[in-house]
């Protein structure tokens, strides 16, 4: 209904064009109605061209009906990784803080800021007292409490207009240059699956586990 309406829109909109550029030469009203009739019609010869362009061709459809396809085994296996706290099915691969440098400032400083102080998007270095407080910062220092799990999160969702193309050596020098922002490894440091399960980010017993939480507290699971 939408593109219906777009459509329509563009071809009186065409129409007016046509007619405001013949009618500035035309002599009489008359001549003038012709030209905006004229309009009409041949911008919407143009829109017909266009629609047919965006009809769906029947062929398309398989014929059992049923669109997509299988994913073949590898694709199953990359889709259905996960990384957990203690570093479970972490990827080989091995990354540094040096790389992790140059690679950050040209895929995330845009968003995050040229030092992790955040910028168009939440920081991720910052003031680590501030968790209790109303507007909690959001900094690795505070907003997390296993670094393993940040590889999973920056490989499925960072940056946003590319996700999913980081290397495991570029997402391990990353998260090596982010650790060492929130003075967590030194310059030199590196990072493996080994290393980076190693790591104990300083606000770990700072979190509720909310399954714990909710048992202490007899809270009646949602039905
Ligand atoms: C186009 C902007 C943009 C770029 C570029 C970008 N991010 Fe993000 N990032 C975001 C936004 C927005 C969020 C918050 C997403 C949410 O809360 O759902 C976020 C969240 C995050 C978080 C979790 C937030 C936290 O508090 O810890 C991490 C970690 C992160 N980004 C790392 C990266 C890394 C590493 C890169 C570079 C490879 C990157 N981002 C590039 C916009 C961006």
């Amino acid at each position: 209904m939408a593109q219906r309406f777009g459509l329509s829109m563009s071809r009186v909109v065409y129409g007016m064009f046509i007619y405001k550029v013949l009618s500035s030469r035309a002599a009489t009203n008359g001549v003038m109605t012709i030209c905006l009739l004229l309009g009409l019609l041949v911008s919407g010869a143009a829109v017909a061209d266009n629609a047919t362009d965006k009809v769906i061709d029947k062929t398309d459809v398989p014929a059992n009906g049923v669109l997509g396809r299988a994913l073949s085994a590898a694709e199953v296996d990359a889709l259905d990784r996960h990384i957990f706290a203690d570093g479970a099915q972490l990827p080989d691969g091995q990354g540094s803080v040096e790389a992790g440098k140059e690679m950050y400032q040209q895929q995330c400083a845009s968003c995050h800021g040229g030092r992790g102080e955040g910028g168009r998007a939440l920081e991720l270095v910052g003031d680590r007292a501030l968790l209790v407080t109303e507007f909690p910062d959001k900094g690795i220092g505070v907003y997390w409490p296993y670094a393993p799990t940040l590889f999973e999160y920056i490989q499925r969702a960072m940056p946003p207009e590319n996700p999913g193309l980081l290397t495991n050596d570029e997402l391990y020098s990353l998260i090596g240059y982010l650790l060492y922002l929130n003075n967590l490894l030194p310059d030199y440091g590196t990072l493996n699956r080994y290393t980076l399960a190693a790591i104990e980010l300083p606000n770990r017993d700072g979190f509720v586990d909310q399954y714990t939480f909710s048992n202490e507290l007899e809270i009646e699971p949602v039905k």
